[in-house]
């Protein structure tokens, strides 16, 4: 059931000063407030209507891998919501040269109000979440990419009017995107089938916790080898990259494992008709997607891109207001 936001309590455990290290942390109810949220914040910003209630906080917000997306858009939302982002790259910082997280997280602390973080290894976000008394959001990492998954909820509500009843296929590699589109769709209650060479497979625990969430929330996950089976009937298909940042080595053997695991316009036509084809970019045309797919009437790419925007905003204002 769809939840209005009149109907939230948030209260139980309140989101503020809360960290955002994987969407497993937060309930459904919890994910519609922000998600209402990201849709007024995104309608302010529609009409030109200024509203600063971050005015005076800081953000910082540490690299470790490349980004354009979420730099710009969490840079371009901490000045819209009236605070200032810091951009650090972690070679620049003593964390490049083996200052321990543990100090880093304290002194962030007595400086910033919150801390966006894109690194490779999940624990070290943790580590640095456990340590920091500020809000720590996970901007990427290997295991997994929340704040891109919170913007492609509010796109699929946006497009197909509500998170219910919906049936979403990945094709692709089990990697950072489809770990965090597994726990979206398993506590909104949806269906979701990924397809993905039988080498690639999502993360073994991962998918159990997803099946166990799915339980509860009334959803659905399957893990298949077969595209076409996965995307039988879909209301949204999903694919990313084959090879993601950090595995730029295994290009080559990447390329020929995934053969037969492109989204083009025959995979999609099996889909249902309105079908809304989506993936969180960068994309690689030619490879995981064709370019009259990305490029054509089904495709949103750009609005989720945008939605990064609203929807992070949303995250800001809630863990650090
Ligand atoms: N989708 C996404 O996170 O893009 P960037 O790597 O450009 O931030
Ligand atoms: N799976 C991709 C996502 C990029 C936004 C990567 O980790 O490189």
């Amino acid at each position: 059931m769809g939840v209005k936001l009149e109907y939230l309590n948030v209260n139980k455990k309140p989101l503020k000063g809360r960290d955002f290290l994987t969407l497993a942390d937060y309930t459904q109810e919890e994910i519609y407030y922000l998600l209402y949220l990201a849709d007024d914040l995104k309608r302010k910003k529609q009409n030109g209507y200024v509203y600063e209630p971050l005015k005076g906080k800081t953000l910082g917000m540490i690299f470790e891998k490349s980004s354009t997306r979420t730099r710009i858009s969490f840079e371009a939302g901490i000045y819209q919501l009236g605070g200032t982002g810091l951009f650090l790259n972690a070679n620049d910082l003593q964390l490049g040269r083996g200052e321990e997280v543990s100090d880093t997280a304290k002194i962030l602390s007595g400086y910033l109000d919150g801390v966006m973080i894109r690194t490779y290894s999940q624990e070290m976000v943790t580590e640095l979440a456990e340590n920091a008394t500020i809000p720590v959001i996970n901007g990427l990492t290997d295991l997994y990419h929340p704040c891109q998954v919170l913007a492609d909820l509010q796109t699929i509500k946006e497009v197909k009017g509500s998170l219910e009843n919906i049936k979403m296929a990945y094709i692709g590699d089990g990697n950072n995107m489809v770990h965090s589109l597994m726990f979206a769709a398993a506590i909104m209650g949806m269906e979701f089938t990924a397809a993905t060479p039988p080498e690639y497979e999502p993360d073994a625990a991962v998918t159990e916790k997803a099946e166990k969430l799915a339980e509860v929330n009334n959803g659905k996950i399957q893990v298949v080898h077969d595209p076409a089976d996965a995307v039988h009937e879909a209301d949204v298909v999903y694919t990313d990259v084959w090879a993601s940042m950090g595995q730029e080595a295994e290009q080559a053997k990447r390329e020929q494992d995934f053969a037969g695991f492109q989204v083009d316009g025959k995979l999609l036509e099996l889909a249902k008709p309105d079908v809304t084809f989506m993936h969180c970019l960068p994309a690689h045309r030619g490879e995981e997607v064709t370019a009259d797919v990305i490029d054509g009437k089904h495709s949103v790419v750009f609005q989720q891109a945008e939605n990064r925007l609203h929807a992070q905003k949303a995250l800001m204002v809630a863990l650090m207001r």
